[in-house]
């Protein structure tokens, strides 16, 4: 069910990818949660951006709409810690866009701090936040997901959750968390025509970063990315044409965790 009618915007051209789908985002009132929101939306789609930032978040979706010239994009209250929030978002984007094809539980906090150094209260608060989160969405979407033979849940980890991260204790154990929750989900969902994959990016430019010295010399492309170099991953993710991947744990790093790129010997 695709629109066969390829339109250029700007660099890129729309071709309707998503068409059709109903997609809800985790944390989508800023940074890559953003940017997804909008490639969906430019791509066919109808989207929910779910965030704690009330005001944000709806300033996005009429912006959306704005761009889109139609009702592309709503926002719900969400906070990811509360299975009862999450319920509700749920229900208020069936209720909105009538079905639920795409979760995407992106919604993530970074914490500093080794196991010396880590505050405690970092570590729940972490936790709860980007692995208990994508849990309960999980939890929350799976029954309105069944009725739906193309579903796809995309699980937003990060290259944390593929190596070792020098004092990131409670951020990398999240994140690997949500590698292994994505691995076991996709074998109990796939049957009901769910699929679930793990997208785990390398350093990209958001607010979550924007305070952050980041070291890029691990990195062969020399850069952070972008947020729209993730959400074309998301697209194909969200989209059809990933129809058989299931349960894969893709990074998205310009070949940082390819090996080891800083020893020269001579
Ligand atoms: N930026 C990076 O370099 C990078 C790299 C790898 C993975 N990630 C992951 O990508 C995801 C998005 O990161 P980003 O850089 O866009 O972050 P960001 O800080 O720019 O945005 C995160 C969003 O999540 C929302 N949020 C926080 N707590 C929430 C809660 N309890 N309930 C609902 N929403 C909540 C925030 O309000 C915000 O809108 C996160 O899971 C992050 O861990 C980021």
């Amino acid at each position: 069910m695709t629109d066969s009618t390829a339109t250029d915007i700007g660099n890129t051209t729309r071709t309707g990818r998503a068409y059709g789908k109903v997609a809800l985002i985790s944390g989508a009132a800023q940074g890559m949660g953003a940017s997804h929101a909008r490639a969906l939306a430019a791509e066919g789609a109808s989207v929910v951006i779910g965030d704690l930032q009330d005001s944000t978040a709806q300033a996005l979706a009429d912006d959306i709409n704005k761009a889109e010239g139609r009702t592309a994009a709503s926002s719900t209250h969400l906070d990811v810690t509360n299975f009862a929030s999450w319920e509700g978002a749920v229900a208020s984007t069936v209720e909105t866009f009538g079905h639920l094809d795409v979760l995407i539980n992106n919604a993530g906090i970074y914490t500093p701090g080794s196991v010396i150094d880590a505050e405690l209260e970092d570590w729940h608060r972490t936790l709860d936040i980007d692995l208990t989160g994508t849990f309960y969405g999980m939890k929350a979407a799976v029954e309105e997901l069944k009725k739906n033979p193309t579903a796809s849940i995309i699980n937003i980890s990060s290259i944390a959750g593929l190596v070792g991260f020098k004092h990131r204790a409670a951020y990398s154990a999240a994140k690997w968390g949500v590698q292994g929750l994505t691995k076991t989900s996709a074998l109990d969902l796939g049957e009901f025509g769910i699929r679930v994959n793990s997208i785990h990016p390398g350093s990209v430019t958001t607010p979550l970063t924007a305070g952050l010295k980041r070291g890029l010399g691990q990195v062969p492309a020399g850069r952070a990315a972008e947020v729209d170099e993730i959400s074309s991953l998301v697209l194909y993710l969200a989209s059809d044409e990933s129809r058989f991947v299931n349960g894969s744990s893709i990074a998205i790093d310009g070949g940082e965790t390819a090996g080891n790129n800083l020893r020269v010997d001579s």
